[in-house]
């Protein structure tokens, strides 16, 4: 449903995003991770034709984004970042102006309003100015305008943001029920937020995304990373260089107490070198009284993509 390939977007001198693709298949629900800065908006208003990519290519429903840009905005529905409206306007008058900008009927503007409205709870408010209603209302009212022409695809940027918990539960429960009837993709900062709504995220950092998969599948990833624990008697210096010469192993931390030495050691993906470094230990008759793996978290590994991405 959504195809985006080696799309990279400078600003002046500044790759904002860097040779990014990635898809979204038709019913899917995913989510779109990364920390301020990322590219997420970026990637989001390529992909919604308000903004020309500087290389690379993207589709919606096989229609291209650049070159047959009215068929996408057909089909796409967009809550930008910050959800622009109009205060000074009614709920109903603004969506019946929405409509007419897509150049819907009077009678497909009734439909739709009158559909939307339902489908993301504006009854009681659909009469009254924005300008008077809360930031969870209004970003309904934002939901409600990219529904408005029932499209196949709904791009959300950062759609909780600012709102309060009982808001943000609110809306991640409506973008739940929205899923059932389109294809859906959402940008987040907030781990959780991602986890609790999409079944599969894409993770972008520095303008290049740096995992993708299901939830599952990005926790596996992390745990075939694997760190581990060790705790070993000896000089500090032999102790890390005999643990770092041990194939597969990618780092080693050491600080040093009371003779014993503490070690973290990450290792290759799905290489467990557990046995190694007992078998060093023994060779060089050191003492041994600790050794575990350790399995890091999706937090972890996403503040570990992100601090990654910030120091290059
Ligand atoms: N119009 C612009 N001109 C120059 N730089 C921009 C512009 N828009 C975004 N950027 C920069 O591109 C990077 C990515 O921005 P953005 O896509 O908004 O990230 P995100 O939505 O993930 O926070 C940021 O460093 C941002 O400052
Ligand atoms: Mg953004």
């Amino acid at each position: 449903m959504i195809e985006v390939r080696n799309l990279t977007k400078v600003y002046g001198t500044f790759k904002a995003i860097d040779n990014v693709s990635f898809t979204v298949q038709a019913g899917e629900i995913v989510g779109f991770l990364g920390p301020n800065g990322a590219g997420k908006s970026t990637t989001l208003r390529i992909l919604t034709c308000y903004q020309p990519a500087t290389s690379g290519s993207a589709s919606v429903a096989g229609f291209d984004v650049f070159s047959q840009s009215l068929e996408v905005r057909r089909r796409i529905g967009y809550l930008p970042e910050g959800n622009p409206l109009y205060p000074e306007m009614r709920v109903r008058e603004y969506l019946n102006f929405r409509g007419k900008l897509r150049g819907m009927s009077r009678d497909e503007r009734a439909g739709a309003i009158r559909n939307v409205a339902e489908r993301c709870w504006l009854g009681d408010f659909i009469d009254r100015p924005i300008g008077q209603l809360s930031k969870g209302m209004r970003q309904r009212v934002g939901l409600a305008d990219a529904l408005l022409h029932d499209p196949q695809v709904v791009v959300l940027d950062e759609p909780t943001i600012g709102l309060d918990p009982n808001q943000i539960r609110e809306t991640r429960k409506l973008i739940t029920e929205l899923a059932r009837r389109h294809t859906i993709i959402l940008s987040s900062h907030i781990l959780p937020e991602v986890e609790a709504v999409c079944q599969r995220m894409i993770i972008i950092a520095g303008g290049r995304i740096r995992a993708s998969g299901s939830i599952a599948q990005v926790r596996d990833r992390i745990t075939g990373a694997s760190r581990l624990l060790a705790e070993i008697k000896g000089s500090r210096g032999d102790v890390e260089n005999a643990v770092r010469q041990i194939p597969g192993v990618k780092g080693v931390e050491a600080v040093a107490s009371e003779g014993w030495c503490r070690l973290r050691v990450v290792s290759a993906e799905g290489q467990d070198v557990r046995e190694q470094i007992a078998a060093a230990a023994a060779r060089n008759g050191w003492p041994l009284r600790e050794l575990r793996l350790e399995v890091g978290s999706l937090e972890e590994f996403f503040t570990q993509i992100t601090a990654e991405a910030a120091a290059a």
